[in-house]
């Protein structure tokens, strides 16, 4: 399963990705105003040391405009994915811009209906929701679970990306249930490292090798 990082956050994504944990890069309008920084700018920084897929998200709402601010994105970097929303509109640029030979992202998918039709507009990646979904009662899980039957009974070779992840748990289900790839926050694939057992036993090992007196250097 491929790691993506969902921020704009250049210096979180240098980290991880100098331990090999970034197979690409997610961001969206909320991570670019987090960011601070200007949205041509940042992308081309990330792009300059990511090789794989970097999300950058357009936010006009007619498909015309769509389409010509999705080539200006595109023209930031080759591994630029175009993010669009899972809209009429969206779907339509998704249709043009993949005819061109630009990677696309389809994000704000809550439905499998939605990412079949994506599907058929050529969509390279999904993005489901998996966090919003959980907020509402609703499984997001399930979603991911659903999408997978479908793109596998068809044979669609759109990569689900799952996308508003929370938490450690959300990746390991994410993993078990056939996600292409999980885009989450720095600090959630920190947390992937933790447990509270690897912490306890590191404390009690340190207790004992003090007692020895010894010393490796
Ligand atoms: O990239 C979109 C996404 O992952 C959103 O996450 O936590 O804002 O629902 P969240």
């Amino acid at each position: 399963m491929k790691f993506f990082i969902d921020t704009a956050d250049v210096d979180a994504i240098r980290e991880l990705h100098d331990l090999g944990m970034v197979d690409g890069v997610t961001t969206n309008p909320s991570l670019i105003l987090k960011s601070g920084r200007n949205i041509l700018e940042v992308t081309k920084e990330i792009c300059s040391f990511v090789k794989g897929p970097v999300s950058a998200e357009v936010v006009a709402l007619k498909a015309d405009d769509m389409i010509a601010e999705g080539r200006k994105l595109a023209a930031i970097a080759p591994n630029i994915a175009v993010k669009v929303p899972l809209t009429w509109d969206g779907l339509k640029t998704c249709k043009v811009l993949s005819g061109e030979g630009f990677m696309v992202n389809v994000t704000l998918c809550f439905s499998a209906n939605q990412a079949l039709i994506a599907a058929k507009a050529g969509a390279t990646f999904i993005s489901p929701f998996i966090g919003r979904l959980d907020d509402i009662n609703l499984d997001g899980l399930d979603l991911i679970g659903d999408i997978r039957t479908i793109y596998d009974n068809y044979d669609f070779k759109t990569q689900i990306l799952a996308a508003s992840i929370r938490n450690a748990n959300h990746v390991k289900d994410c993993a078990l249930i056939g996600a292409d790839v999980v885009t989450a926050p720095p600090n959630v694939i920190k947390a992937l490292a933790s447990h509270v057992l690897t912490d306890k036993g590191l404390d009690q090992f340190n207790a004992d090798w003090a007692k020895t007196g010894q010393k490796i250097l």
